[in-house]
This record gives C-alpha cells, sequence and structure tokens, in this order.
C-alpha cells in the first residue's frame, strides 16, 4: 500500500544543496547582454566591478558554468533557517472540492519572512570575503532590506537601505527590524543623494518607487568609500542563489514520487520565481519533461503581460546598466495603494527571455481577488501569507478549480514566498472593504514606454 504523502514534507540538513544552479547554462539562446548606458555597448566584467562586488558580478556575467559551489559559511547560515519545507495543501484541495494535488514550498519561515534571505547570506557573504565596509541596497516591502540586515549582521557589514516611501509610512515595524539587526533605513525617494532630490523637486508628494530606490542605493554606493550596492531580486546572480528553492523542492518532490504538472510563482522582480522553477525548467529546455510554468503579476503594475521586450534602465535614476527585458518603462510610476512588493517596472532577463521564447506563460491579478485567496488559505492551512505570494496562491486555486471542471488530477506546485504580518494595512483594508483595484490605461502606460532610452545600432 502506498503510504499517504504527510502534510510537511522536511529534507534533512545534509539534503540542502551544496551548488547552485545556473539556469542559463542550459537556455537554447541566451538572453540580450547587459548594455553599459556610458559606452552604448555590451557591459564587460569590469564595468560591472565599481557598482557590484567581484565574485557576484563574476556569477552575473557567467552563462557557462552550470552549477556554482555554495560556500561553507554561507551553508552555515543555510542550515540555520533551511531545508524549508514542502507542504501539500490537502484541507485547501478539500475545500475547493478538487483532483489537483496542491503543494507549496514555504519560504516564510526566518526572521525576515521570505525568501530574501537566500540571495541577502550569499550577497553579504561575498561582500565581507572582498573586505568591503558595507554595502547599500533598495527595500520595497521591506523583506529584501529585513533580509539583508539579518545577513549583513551575521557578517559584521554596515548596511545603508533606501525604503520605498508608501511602504516605509505603512509598515513603521518592518523598518524597527532592520533596525535591530543594525541597519540605516530611509524612506525613499531622500534628501540623500542627487537622484532622490531631482524627484522630489519634480514631484515632492512622490511616494517612490522601488527604481528610485535602486538609483538612489546605487549612488551612495559608488560615492562612498569601502561600499558597494547589492540588489534583491531582477538580477541573474539573484535568480542563481534563489535556485536553492527549486532543487530542494524537486528533492522533496522525487521523495514523495510527485512531479509537478504546473510550477507557479508571483513575479516582482523574478528571483522566487526564477528560483523555483530552474531545476523544472531544465527538464523542459533538456526534453525530459514538459511543465507548464506562470508567472504571476499584479494588474497594477503588468511588465510581463504589457510591458515591452526591450532595453531598460533597471532604476528610475537611469544609472544602472540597461537590461533587455519586459518592462513598463523606468518611468512609470507604479500604484501607491497596491500592496505588498511587486512594484517593479521590469522584470528578471532570464524570466524575460524564456517567456518572450514560450516556456512560461503569466497572468496578472487585481488586488481584491488576491486578498480573496490570501484570506481563503489563511483559514485553511494556518499561514498568513505575504501579499506578494498571495498572487501566487490565487492563480494557483484557479488551475484547481480548472481541474475541478475537468476532473483532471494534475499536480500543482506553487512558491509561497514569505509571510504577510507586516502587511496588516493592506489586510485591513480588505477587511473593511476598502480595497481599490487600479488598473492602468493603456493611455497612462504609452508614456513610460515611449520614453524608453535610444541605443545607437542597438534599440531606436
Ligand atoms: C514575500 C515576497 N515574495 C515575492 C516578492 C517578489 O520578488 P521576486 O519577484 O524577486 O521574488 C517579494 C518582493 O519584495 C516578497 O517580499
Amino acid at each position: 500500500m502506498k503510504t499517504k504523502i504527510p502534510h510537511r514534507i522536511y529534507l534533512t540538513e545534509d539534503q540542502i544543496p551544496k551548488q547552485w544552479y545556473n539556469l542559463r547554462a542550459d537556455m537554447k539562446e541566451q538572453a540580450a547582454p547587459l548594455i553599459n548606458p556610458a559606452t552604448g555597448r555590451p557591459a564587460a566584467l569590469e564595468d560591472l566591478y565599481p557598482v557590484f562586488c567581484e565574485d557576484l558580478a563574476k556569477q552575473e556575467m557567467d552563462d557557462e558554468t552550470r552549477y556554482f559551489d555554495i560556500p561553507e559559511e554561507v551553508l552555515d547560515i543555510y542550515k540555520i533557517y533551511r531545508p524549508s519545507p514542502l507542504c501539500r495543501a490537502y484541507n485547501l484541495e478539500k475545500a475547493l472540492d478538487t483532483p489537483a494535488k496542491i503543494y507549496y514550498k514555504f519560504e516564510g519561515n526566518n526572521t525576515s519572512g521570505s525568501h530574501k534571505l537566500n540571495s541577502a547570506v550569499a550577497q553579504a557573504y561575498y561582500a565581507g570575503k572582498e573586505g568591503l565596509k558595507g554595502v547599500t541596497t533598495e527595500t520595497g516591502a521591506g523583506q529584501w532590506g529585513t533580509a539583508l540586515s539579518e545577513a549583513c549582521s551575521y557578517f559584521g557589514l554596515d548596511l545603508e537601505v533606501y525604503m520605498v516611501k508608501v511602504s516605509f509610512q505603512q509598515k513603521p515595524f518592518r523598518k524597527d527590524i532592520m533596525k535591530t539587526f543594525g541597519a540605516k533605513v530611509f524612506a525613499s525617494p531622500s534628501e540623500r543623494t542627487e537622484a532622490g532630490r531631482r524627484i522630489l523637486a519634480e514631484d515632492p508628494d512622490n511616494s517612490g518607487s522601488l527604481g528610485c530606490a535602486i538609483s538612489e542605493a546605487v549612488e551612495r554606493a559608488v560615492t562612498s568609500d569601502g561600499y558597494k550596492y547589492v540588489l534583491g531580486s531582477v538580477l541573474n546572480q539573484v535568480v542563481l542563489h534563489q535556485s536553492v528553492i527549486g532543487l530542494e523542492s524537486k528533492t522533496a518532490m522525487e521523495l514523495c514520487d510527485e512531479y509537478p504538472d504546473i510550477v507557479i510563482g508571483c513575479a516582482g522582480g523574478g528571483s522566487n520565481l526564477g528560483g523555483l522553477i530552474a531545476p523544472f525548467m531544465q527538464d523542459k529546455l533538456t526534453g525530459k519533461s514538459d511543465p507548464r510554468f506562470i508567472a504571476v503579476e499584479p494588474a497594477s503594475c503588468p511588465s510581463l503581460t504589457r510591458g515591452v521586450y526591450r532595453y531598460d534602465f533597471c532604476d528610475t535614476g537611469k544609472i544602472t546598466p540597461m537590461a533587455k527585458m519586459y518592462t513598463l518603462g523606468c518611468t512609470f510610476k507604479p500604484s501607491a495603494n497596491h500592496a505588498g512588493g511587486l512594484r517593479y517596472h521590469g522584470m528578471s532577463p532570464i524570466l524575460s527571455k524564456l517567456y518572450h521564447d514560450g516556456y512560461m506563460e503569466a497572468v496578472a491579478y487585481e488586488q481584491t481577488k488576491v486578498f480573496e485567496a490570501a484570506v481563503q488559505f489563511a483559514k485553511l492551512e494556518t499561514i498568513l501569507p505575504a501579499p506578494e505570494s498571495a498572487h501566487a496562491i490565487r492563480a494557483a486555486i484557479d488551475e484547481a478549480l480548472k481541474c475541478r471542471q475537468t476532473g483532471e488530477a494534475k499536480t500543482i506546485l506553487f512558491g509561497l514566498t514569505g509571510t504577510g504580518y507586516f502587511d496588516m494595512t493592506a489586510y485591513a483594508a480588505y477587511n473593511e472593504g476598502n480595497m481599490n483595484d487600479y488598473i492602468p490605461s493603456d493611455e497612462e502606460l504609452k508614456p513610460a514606454i515611449e520614453a524608453l532610452p535610444k541605443i545607437p545600432g542597438i534599440q531606436e
């Protein structure tokens, strides 16, 4: 008799992956190279050194090395909060009356409350190894800033965090956790940088965006001795570090003799989704299996579903290298009332390329539908999800409901990236019936898309 698959499947400490998997090594065609805005030509490795740690810059540019060893120091910290559980959502399946089997990989079980710690630990380690005094970064909803504060405190590094102003105001306690770990936190746009002052001069009430916070953090890094900049998403190196999510998921599923038909993740800059799908996408790229992959984004900031696949700056201040990605334009101002950290104008170049080449699908949901799914999930599965993660829950529920109609017992895997305990302003708005669904019109999207950079000979 086949034993029942448990509600929570825990791997042992020695089953934590010892290597990160670099999806690019198996891609048939590579994502387009980064462009150095100063030269208008593909960026060389050395162009990245003033901004990024050298080992991280090497990971960023490497599309050939399939596996990177995870340093012992990083593994020692992973062991404090990993392996993360793979959970079977039996209660949700029952409530939906679906033949589908729903699994989720839960990454919220650490103080930062999300998957962000996986890359924060790696990036802080390399910064320490390079002998830096500290690093600077941006944070949207606050999870990345919290994760990096934790990681920097482990490795004895200073940290300056530029936090999107709307989140800074909505989530005062996020800032206090970061301070508890020793970070300095500033609401962005701030008066501390040229980029911030320029944005505030044009629009004193600007509520901030990830793109703007990135500009401020990069500017501070390049103008401060002994500091470099680290980023919590979008970059290839971050997708690489997050592959631990997918690798552990695959091992745990194999132990239960399971394999997903559909893999679903929310997509802000693409790091959790890129990490979750990595080993399954490897199977698809190498012809071993053919699962579906679904990126879920907010209807208020729909970079994959309504953006264009063009070169753009990764930040609003236009100082970072340009990446070819699905983008709404770096000057796009995401709606301040949308909850959570998916308010980014662009998308990981790796995921953008895979989506463009037809390996992945994307859907966009309005926020009330996302919160409806979050509340249903919380009541059934005992975890209060982060609003970002709830996008994936929404799509997983909808796929399971389709199975109810067709009678197919599909295996669905989604990423539950974090918990929502600091998102109570958004939950309160939902509970009190004050949550709005903002969907930008085509007219509203047009100006930022028309303002995309022109690069002679590459993008007219
Ligand atoms: C809990 C959580 N999930 C998902 C995301 C989206 O980021 P990414 O697309 O890089 O995974 C964020 C970003 O802040 C987050 O905090």
